[in-house]
């Protein structure tokens, strides 16, 4: 059976860079805040028009598709993980299939948030392990800036967040040893509204233990989305900060030993940890928990942000680009997010 192995990958980002201090014109908070807090100095946000989840995800993929050696037509099946798509459907994958010219191939889209990239190569992965495609690209791409809630009342997300992408050409291998060699997933619905954007939605106010005030019970109404939704401000994103922080401490560390422990390595065997860039503080405990170096774990949650389901490939994009990930490296990527969801993914480089 061959095995998946990362045959190019790449990243975006859009070039306008959001400060600490730009965010205090709309919100009550500081650069002092968010930088002990998160580690975050600045993130990135797509231009108003002419950039979107899907563009950006276009233009990562194409310069992970160059350095895989192939063009867009060669590819055989399209993985895209976001939770901020162009619309709400039909999803990213068929927008950048039609955008890049490709053939009448699969497209995936994968909505498991900040442990969307995970999930999306693990399902790649199992593609390629049974034979079934030969070049498959795999996108995380967020545009976050169009949703997030800038006044004051949402500051403790919306300064987390931040857009860009990145993308990888899976492709089999024979190479003894060599590729992705395990992929680990889980799930726990039980807090899945602690980190959530419950509107537009079908939900009915059926989940929630205080019920959002701008559901309408009308026999026939406009539920999906309604003015009273917007003024009441229920279309951000909600998020319960020290429970997530809490749960991400605990599965971050289990799920990358679950990793190495299937393959019979320890985390001296691991060359470098790229963990899912939730918030810096999480990756330093994650860290010191496992016992390993600085120079065993990548992050740049500083310059970018959090961009859910692009920051892994946007991490190991960089980490590539700066010889920080040579032939032959164990390296783990790891992730933990809304759901809750979390996974890792073991790769011989
Ligand atoms: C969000 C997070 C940074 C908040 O930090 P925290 O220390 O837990 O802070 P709390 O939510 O307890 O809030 C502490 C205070 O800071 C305030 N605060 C929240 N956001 C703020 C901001 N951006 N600027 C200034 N003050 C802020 C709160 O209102 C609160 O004030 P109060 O004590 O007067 O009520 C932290 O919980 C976290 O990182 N959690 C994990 C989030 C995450 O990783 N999400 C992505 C998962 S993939």
């Amino acid at each position: 059976m061959p095995r998946s192995f990362i045959a190019g990958i790449g990243m975006y980002v859009p070039e306008n860079i959001v400060t600490n201090n730009d965010l205090t014109k709309y919100m009550d908070t500081s650069d002092e805040w968010i930088q002990e807090r998160t580690g975050i100095k600045e993130r990135r946000y797509a231009k108003r028009t002419g950039e979107t989840t899907t563009t950006m995800g276009i233009e990562a993929a194409k310069i992970a598709i160059e350095r895989a050696g192939i063009t867009p037509q060669d590819i055989d099946f399209i993985v895209f993980a976001t939770l901020s798509p162009d619309y709400y459907f039909p999803g990213c994958g068929v927008l950048l299939q039609r955008e890049m010219k490709m053939k009448e191939i699969g497209a995936l889209d994968i909505r498991n948030q900040c442990s969307g990239f995970v999930y999306a190569l693990s399902v790649a992965d199992q593609f390629i392990r049974s034979g079934t495609y030969k070049n498959i690209l795999v996108v995380g791409s967020e545009k976050h800036s169009f949703g997030l809630d800038f006044s004051t009342r949402g500051r403790n997300i919306s300064v987390i967040f931040g857009d860009g992408a990145g993308a990888v050409v899976l492709q089999p291998t024979e190479k003894e040893g060599h590729g992705i060699l395990s992929t680990h997933l889980h799930s726990d619905g039980e807090s899945a509204e602690m980190l959530a954007m419950f509107n537009p939605g079908t939900h009915a106010n059926h989940w929630m233990e205080q019920p959002l005030a701008s559901f309408n019970d009308a026999e026939i109404a406009d539920m999906f989305m309604s003015h009273k939704m917007i003024d009441n401000a229920e279309n951000f994103p909600v998020m319960d900060g020290p429970a997530v922080f809490k749960k991400a401490i605990v599965k971050f560390p289990e799920v990358i030993k679950e990793a190495l422990a299937a393959n019979n390595l320890t985390t001296a065997d691991l060359n470098l940890l790229v963990p899912h860039q939730a918030n810096l503080r999480i990756a330093q405990f994650v860290q010191q928990k496992l016992g390993l170096r600085d120079d065993q774990v990548y992050n740049n949650i500083q310059k970018f942000g959090n961009t859910t389901a692009a920051s892994i490939p946007i991490a190991l994009c960089e980490a590539w680009e700066q010889g920080k990930v040579k032939e032959g490296d164990l390296v783990c990527l790891a992730a933990f997010g809304s759901g809750f969801t979390w996974g890792s993914v073991l790769v011989r480089w």
